[in-house]
């Protein structure tokens, strides 16, 4: 016999199905529920609250555990490159070198973008926040390419995939070069994907550009690192908003707005602005970590603590070890690597962030390694959404081929009860 949760309530019980997962999760199905007990469930934030079954990446938040499709983040960091690892989430297994060639061609193939998005790049003022105007442009693209996807074509859903991963890298390369003052341009389409981003992003119009083996191998692993994280908020949104059949491109666009939030992929760049604070106020660790776990005080400590992760993110411990081999190889020596240092032992010992299980997540290290390689501050939020690219993908073909019904919430209503409308000269 199947599993059963019995709620007990006025009266009745309720038998609910058990579904399990096959990592030993298991949740109680309430598909049902409002049908046969006229209840709905209430969790804000969603902590108890399943959205979906998915068969791309797992997360074990007690243990810190990440894996995409069963491989586990540490082998893919250190053995992969990013284009494999974005087959790898999108297509359910790991390429062989004729299909990841064949990806990679159909990628250049796709590799442009019309000359009449330059013209909304432009309308920008220089000092937008990159990711408005990445989320921008990405929308934009749905007007240049405006046929939509029929997902139970195999042709037209891998036409619609390969089309983003070739205009994204573009997208972002020119919202840093348009920041950095320099034209825009394309990039050099006889390297890899991730050697043709870095290209695109640091050369320099007066010289010849020399690829540099430590930009490049750092780049791949931060973009893997990034790649999916099941359902976080704007993988979320780009579920929901493509459970209404919106295109792709305008899922993604979505995506990257929520991605922006400082309490999500925003994270990143307010870690580097708290360290400079920090630095600049004499790295008095102590007075930062105080005002942290003051509750009158609306200070967070940036880059800690993790919605399902409590124990360590894994992805930030092999971030922190990249930090500092690619700060070392780079001859970079940058004092909010140190100050960093400090505030993740002096946490890691203080019973509030230990009680409340907060460690370093994805966003502690990672802007100290992008600051390292040229890229402002600002553009960190970006390079994650480059990275969160393939994941949103993925998680959107699979709820679209999985014919998922459009998201849409109950709530609990606890407003006016009924009342009659007073004309204006009687309120
Ligand atoms: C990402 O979901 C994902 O997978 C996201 C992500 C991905 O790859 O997509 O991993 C990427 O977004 C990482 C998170 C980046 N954000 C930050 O670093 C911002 C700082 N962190 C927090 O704001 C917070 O930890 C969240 C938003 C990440 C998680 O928030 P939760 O799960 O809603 O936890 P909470 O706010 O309810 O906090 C629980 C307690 C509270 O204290 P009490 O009320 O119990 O006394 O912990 C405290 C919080 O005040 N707390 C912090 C803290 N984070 C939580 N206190 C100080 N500093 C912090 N950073």
């Amino acid at each position: 016999m199947s599993k059963q949760a019995s709620i007990h309530y006025n009266g009745s019980t309720f038998d609910l199905p058990i579904i399990d997962g096959s990592e030993g999760e298991c949740a109680i199905d309430i598909k049902s529920l409002r049908s046969t007990t006229q209840l709905i469930t209430l969790d804000p934030g969603f902590k108890n609250t399943g959205s979906c079954e998915s068969s791309i990446t797992f997360l074990d938040g007690e243990k810190g555990v990440l894996r995409y499709r069963g491989y586990p983040i540490e082998e893919l960091a250190e053995k992969a490159n990013f284009l494999e690892v974005a087959y790898l989430l999108i297509f359910g297994e790991l390429p062989t070198q004729e299909q990841h060639d064949v990806f990679l061609t159909d990628i250049k193939e796709e590799s442009y973008i019309d000359e009449d998005l330059k013209k909304i790049l432009e309308s920008f003022p220089k000092s937008a926040h990159p990711m408005g105007v990445l989320s921008s442009l990405t929308s934009a693209l749905t007007a240049f390419n405006p046929a939509s996807v029929d997902v139970d074509s195999n042709e037209q859903m891998y036409n619609a995939i390969v089309r983003i991963m070739a205009k994204l890298p573009i997208l972002v390369s020119w919202v840093f070069l348009k920041r950095m003052g320099l034209p825009l341009k394309y990039g050099d389409y006889s390297l890899g994907y991730v050697e043709n981003i870095a290209r695109m992003m640091f050369r320099k119009p007066n010289k010849e550009y020399v690829p540099n083996p430590i930009i490049d191998d750092a780049l791949t692993k931060l973009l893997i690192l990034h790649a999916d994280h099941e359902q976080n908020c704007s993988t979320s949104t780009v579920r929901i908003v493509g459970s209404s059949h919106a295109g792709l491109f305008a899922s993604v666009s979505a995506g990257i707005s929520a991605l922006w939030g400082p309490l999500h992929g925003g994270a990143n760049q307010a870690v580097v602005e708290m360290l400079e604070a920090i630095k600049q106020d004499g790295g008095d660790t102590k007075k930062y970590l105080d005002k942290a776990k003051d509750k009158s005080d609306p200070f967070r400590l940036m880059g800690f603590g993790h919605r399902v992760y409590k124990n360590f993110d894994p992805r930030a411990k092999i971030i922190k070890k990249t930090a500092d081999e690619v700060l070392g190889d780079l001859g970079v020596v940058d004092p909010v690597l140190d100050i960093a240092k400090s505030l993740e032992q002096e946490a890691l010992n203080d019973s509030y962030f230990v009680d409340r299980k907060l460690y370093p997540n994805v966003d502690f290290y990672s802007g100290i390694i992008y600051r390292a390689m040229g890229i402002p501050t600002e553009m960190f939020t970006v390079m994650f959404a480059l990275g969160r690219l393939p994941g949103w993908i993925a998680q959107w073909r699979e709820m679209r081929t999985r014919k998922e019904p459009i998201g849409r919430p109950r709530q609990i209503y606890v407003g006016h009860n009924k009342r009659s409308f007073v004309p204006m000269d009687k309120r």
